[in-house]
């Protein structure tokens, strides 16, 4: 099985932190070289210092397709070509006044996560699509949730969002085969990360009832994800296409929870 990516070309939104930073993080160490991008600036421009050589940062609001074009445009004029688009940036609010049933939910909560998480994948996809359609190759990742395959209560605007990156990448994936471009989705379960540290996992009870929904109970680790993303990128996923890889230690197999 051959998951090398030398002398591949990738982009990861989202890069300053968290699952996108460790996803950046596996592609260099694969052999790719990466632009890490994030609204984030010092935080990605940290972050990419950190990763060595074949790291690089560039600022970019997914939310804002002018900015995603410039990022792609940016990379191709450094490297010649873009081979791996890693969609990983994303938002969730956990403000009380967010964590609300749908007839009450923030109207401005709702458009900013659709905002971000689902055009700033679709933003993404496109801009790569174009430049992958020229190279006759390519791979495009998009980043979901487990909320996107089964709906959590008290987030209907996040829920939507994911749901449809994976409908999206589904359709993009029929769309650009005969381009020789994949669209894969990996969808997280409960990732550690330090937002969900400090939300879910600091409380011990808070911790053991979230964990109680894991059959392998215990919080996916940022590298976790990171291998799934690496995976789909590689010619060892050659033909894997349109799939979402669910990454969750089981959450949404069944019920683990007795009756
Ligand atoms: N951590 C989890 O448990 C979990 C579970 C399921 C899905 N996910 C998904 O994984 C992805 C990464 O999550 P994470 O936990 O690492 O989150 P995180 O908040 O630690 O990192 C997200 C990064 O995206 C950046 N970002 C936010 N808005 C942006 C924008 N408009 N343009 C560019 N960058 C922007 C942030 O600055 C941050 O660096 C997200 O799409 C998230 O929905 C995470």
């Amino acid at each position: 099985m051959d998951t090398g990516l030398n002398d591949k070309v990738a982009i990861v939104t989202g890069a300053a932190q968290g699952i996108g930073r460790s996803a950046a993080e596996k592609l260099i160490a694969r052999g790719a070289a990466v632009v890490l991008s994030d609204v984030q600036r010092e935080a990605g421009a940290a972050a990419a210092a950190a990763l060595g050589a074949r790291a690089s940062f560039v600022p970019c609001d997914v939310a804002r397709y002018e900015e995603v074009e410039s990022l792609v445009g940016a990379t191709v004029a450094r490297f010649g070509r873009l081979d791996i688009m890693v969609n990983n940036a994303g938002i969730n609010s956990n403000r009380p006044e967010d964590r609300v049933t749908a007839e009450r939910y923030p109207l401005e909560t709702w458009r900013r996560i659709i905002e971000v998480d689902l055009t700033g994948a679709f933003h993404g996809s496109r801009a790569a699509a174009r430049q992958m359609v020229l190279q006759k190759s390519g791979a495009i990742i998009n980043v979901a949730s487990v909320a996107g395959v089964v709906a959590l209560r008290l987030q209907v605007g996040y829920v939507a969002a994911k749901a449809a990156v994976i409908r999206m990448s589904e359709a993009m994936a029929c769309e650009l085969a005969p381009h020789g471009i994949r669209v894969n989705v990996v969808s997280p379960g409960s990732v550690l990360t330090d937002g969900t540290r400090e939300l879910f996992y600091a409380d011990a009870e808070k911790a053991r009832r979230v964990l109680s929904f894991i059959p392998q109970n215990r919080p996916g680790e940022t590298r976790d994800i990171a291998d799934a993303i690496a995976f789909l990128a590689s010619d060892a996923a050659a033909y894997i296409n349109g799939h979402n890889l669910i990454v969750d230690g089981g959450w949404t197999c069944g019920f683990t929870r007795d009756f």
